[in-house]
């Protein structure tokens, strides 16, 4: 099947300054927020980031919003969805007061000029422990200007944070999985903040919280600086699985869609965010959760697939967990039932990118199917190295590209047809921790697929499961979660 698809080499680079060559190679203008408030370990979350405004919104000790973090549920380019928590059960109120930072206001006006827009949102009781999980939205958001925000009520704001506008063009994300609650996993944010993508995603193993609540709300408030200055979207890993299903990372998050599984178009790409069954377990209900989701997955594969053909969209990318294969030492995909269907779904209709985590490696491949390179397929960057901890490598496929052991998180740079990423690490070589210096590990570029690739790929869906596959798909997927509970580390 034809391609136009060019992986390119590793580059190696030296770490100086890396960032703002990479954005002004790339044409994406420098022109940033009125201030570039900290992340991880170089901020604390009540108090906002370096050089950040302060004084004019002081939260109460009862009440005050904790663990804020920003997302969408809607349309990426005029609405922001915030998230929070407050301890104790009584609610408080639930609003968000938003407005627009044109390019002369002062960082005092940004945090002290009244809102002209309040809206309202929901809170529920935070699975597992006596707190409310608070969420609203703000729509109308006017395209290419930041806004500025609180989250809270009367007597119980936040500070006033402030998010980037979505980008009208190219556009940046990062991407990391299995981030934990440890120096590396603050690093990876520090990182990502360095950088400073539109969005960034977690593919899974969030906070390796195993039902332990005040663990969740140990690392929102981690995560807290970071996230609710530029939006997350996560799937779920396994760890998530825990609670019940996935109980507590449900309740916590707020995202497009069921939360869980979802899909969305941002600027020219649309993602896919699954749930690669990681939350069947101990919950009746979400196998056949998974059973639906693989029928979702087919139509909205099907469906991105016609349209990517019609010129709407130019990359499709998949979020899941679980690796589809790997050369980590000691793992396999260990699930050939779901792997061959999912994959099936990936090569059928031309998936361009797989970013998943779960395997606490860096590891990218060439384009590639069915355990070997295969030129029409998918890359799959397997970014598990987030911040947990690290495992090693077993023999090395064909199909791979880099592999690497560095705690690390990829920027992706997407630019109309082209599609730059780039791996940094946060480490140094003996796994230290730089002290904020990134180092470039990997880089790559593809080409969207041409067009005719693309009217190859662009298909109807194939009809539902069996009940036989049903049954062999859900069995194996048991015994892979249950497996991978057994044997993976903190
Ligand atoms: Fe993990
Ligand atoms: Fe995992």
């Amino acid at each position: 099947m034809p391609t136009n698809r060019k992986p390119l080499p590793l580059i190696a680079r030296p770490p100086v300054d890396l960032r703002r060559r990479f954005l002004l190679r790339a044409g994406v203008g420098l022109a940033g927020l009125p201030w570039l408030p900290g992340c991880g370990s170089g901020s604390d979350a009540s108090s906002g980031g370096a050089g950040e405004p302060q004084g004019c919104a002081v939260p109460t000790a009862a009440a005050a919003p904790r663990g804020l973090h920003a997302s969408f549920t809607g349309d990426p380019v005029s609405t922001r969805t915030l998230s929070w928590f407050t301890d104790g059960l009584d609610d408080p109120g639930t609003f968000v007061e938003y407005g627009p930072v044109p390019p002369d206001m002062s960082g005092q006006q940004i945090a002290c000029e009244p809102f002209p827009a309040r809206a309202g949102g929901q809170a529920q009781q935070t699975h597992g422990v006596d707190a409310l999980t608070h969420a609203a939205t703000m729509v109308g958001l006017q395209p290419g200007l930041p806004v500025r925000y609180r989250v809270g009520a009367p007597g119980a704001w936040s500070d006033v944070r402030v998010l980037p506008a979505a980008p009208q063009g190219a556009f940046r994300f990062c991407h990391f999985g299995d981030h934990g609650r440890n120096e590396a996993s603050l690093a990876v944010l520090d990182g990502v903040q360095a950088v400073q993508p539109d969005f960034f995603i977690i593919a899974g193993d969030l906070s390796y919280a195993n039902g332990d609540h005040p663990a969740w709300d140990d690392w929102f408030n981690r995560l807290d600086p970071c996230a609710s200055r530029i939006p997350m979207l996560s799937a779920p890993g396994n760890h998530e699985e825990e609670d019940n299903g996935g109980a507590a990372y449900k309740n916590r998050v707020s995202q497009p869609g069921l939360g869980y599984r979802y899909s969305f178009d941002y600027g020219n790409v649309h993602f896919v965010f699954s749930t690669g069954g990681s939350l069947v377990g101990r919950n009746i209900a979400q196998d056949a959760d998974l059973i639906a989701e693989l029928a979702w997955m087919e139509r909205t594969l099907a469906q991105a697939s016609q349209r990517r053909a019609s010129g709407e969209i130019d990359f499709i990318v998949l979020v899941q967990h679980y690796t589809i294969w790997t050369d980590q030492e000691g793992r396999e995909p260990a699930n050939a039932s779901l792997v061959l269907l999912e994959e099936g779904k990936l090569l059928r209709y031309g998936v361009d990118l797989a970013l998943v985590g779960h395997d606490h490696i860096y590891q990218r491949s060439v384009p590639m199917g069915r355990n070997r390179p295969r030129e029409d397929g998918y890359i799959q960057v397997a970014g598990g190295a987030g911040g947990s901890s690290l495992r090693g490598f077993g023999s090395i496929s064909e199909w791979s590209a880099t592999e690497a052991i560095r705690y690390c998180f990829t920027e992706y740079l997407v630019d109309g047809p082209r599609l730059t990423a780039v791996t940094w690490a946060v480490d140094r070589e003996d796994n230290s921790l730089a002290g904020g210096e990134l180092t470039e590990i990997d880089r790559f570029e593809i080409q969207a697929r041409d067009s005719t690739a693309r009217r190859l790929f662009a298909l109807e869906p194939q009809p539902d499961l069996g009940a036989e596959e049903t049954g062999k798909v859900l069995a194996h997927t048991r015994l892979r979660n249950a497996l991978h509970h057994r044997s993976e580390p903190l």
